[in-house]
């Protein structure tokens, strides 16, 4: 079933948001995916029907929840070609990103003491590894980008070296939807041993991805942002490193045995997931990877670039509009732009007022917008569930919008 305008509109229907909210117009997927019936059913069997503690129960109810805990891990596992061990359930991107930037301390080889970004990192890849310098009197190093927002990768082979610790980058821009040529970038830290960490939260739900391919260290996404719940992520990690690495949370449930003054750790993956994990987060989660993997990632990247074909070329006929874009070839389905003249804050408020919701701001990238020299920029962003029709409806607003600061 190759998604057209019939197709996704089809598809829309499954999503009981858009029945309540007949008129919403919604653009802001890169925050958070609405959710379909079947993932919104599956939390509610969960807890109707299965609902008890995982790994401590001797009892048939624990043993199904756990099985489906379990699972849910496989699913995830196979739908980015990895193994299950290799998957950390965890609160969310950010989650998974502080879990790393603790738990690497304990690998990082001696003499090897900078971290290098990129100028386009969310500050949940950002903070974390500020941490971790402020903590260890480590360097941070940021590539460049490049006039055209892609990265500049003649800088990336001059700031990693034999002295970078870790390489962490964004496989997609939250905010200029550049997809980052993150293959390449791995291939240059690894020749130098050097580790490396994709933050794939705004690659996963668009596009295939495939930690074999890539070759990185670790890899992170959120659930919320692929349809499922809130308080679900997944750290991806190559087994042999996982292993070697300390746990960063302690507590019940990644244990083996312990003692009053100490304490062996679970295998993995339990020994990396202290507490009680987000069950029914994962199961749902689960659940929706089934359902994005029966409609194809790749055919939700095919539709998105439709659509976004489509919107920079009702946007430029708009005029007036400044486009923070790298081209169709190498985009997702993120647009970030703004109306000369016009605060992003306001273009937002007032496309609010026609049911059109966008983000405006710095999309947490302060950094970036400091790069680009301006305070923020509107963000439409798409999921397979957005038509030709949202985009008219969300241009006429932007025409509307203009007129209103008349312009
Ligand atoms: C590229 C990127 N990384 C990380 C995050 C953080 O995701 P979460 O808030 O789900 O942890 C986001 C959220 O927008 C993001 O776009």
């Amino acid at each position: 079933m190759i998604i057209n305008n019939d197709v996704a509109k089809k598809l829309k229907k499954d999503f009981p948001i858009f029945k309540n909210n007949p008129k919403l117009i919604y653009l802001d997927n890169g925050a958070t995916t609405q959710k379909p019936n079947r993932v919104i059913n599956t939390i509610k069997e969960f807890y109707e029907k299965y609902n008890a503690n995982v790994a401590r129960g001797f009892y048939k109810q624990s043993q199904i929840a756990m099985e489906q805990y379990q699972n849910a891990r496989r699913i995830v596992a196979k739908f980015i070609n990895a193994e299950a061990e290799e998957i950390i359930f965890t609160h969310n991107a950010t989650d998974s990103i502080n879990s790393v930037a603790y738990a690497i301390e304990s690998i990082i080889p001696e003499g090897r003491d900078e971290i290098v970004l990129t100028e386009m990192e969310h500050h949940s890849n950002l903070i974390p590894w500020q941490q971790l310098a402020f903590r260890s009197g480590f360097k941070l190093k940021f590539i460049k980008i490049k006039d055209d927002f892609t990265l500049d990768l003649q800088d990336a082979q001059e700031k990693i070296t034999k002295k970078t610790a870790i390489v962490s980058l964004t496989h997609v821009s939250n905010s200029l939807g550049t997809i980052n040529p993150v293959e390449e970038i791995v291939k240059i830290a690894k020749s130098l041993g050097v580790l490396t960490l994709i933050d794939a939260t705004q690659s996963v739900p668009h596009m295939k991805v495939d930690v074999g391919k890539i070759g990185s260290d670790f890899l992170v996404f959120s659930g919320h942002k692929m349809l499922g719940p809130t308080g679900v992520g997944v750290l991806y990690g190559k087994r042999e490193l996982l292993e070697k690495m300390q746990p960063f949370n302690f507590g019940g449930g990644m244990i083996k045995s312990v003692s009053k003054e100490s304490s062996e750790f679970a295998d993995l993956p339990e020994k990396f997931e202290a507490g009680t994990p987000n069950i029914a987060g994962a199961v749902a989660l689960a659940e929706a990877i089934t359902y994005i993997d029966k409609i194809g990632v790749d055919n939700i990247h095919r539709w998105e670039s439709e659509l976004m074909k489509y919107l920079i070329e009702s946007l430029k006929k708009v005029g007036d509009i400044v486009l923070y874009n790298v081209g169709l070839k190498n985009t997702s389905g993120i647009l970030s732009f703004n109306i000369k003249g016009i605060h992003a804050h306001d273009v937002a408020s007032i496309l609010d007022s026609y049911d059109v919701a966008v983000r405006a701001g710095h999309h947490c990238c302060m950094p970036l917008m400091k790069r680009l020299g301006i305070p923020g920029t509107v963000r439409a962003s798409f999921y397979f569930y957005n038509t030709y029709e949202d985009i008219d409806k969300f241009v006429e607003a932007v025409k509307k919008t203009k007129e209103k600061f008349g312009r």
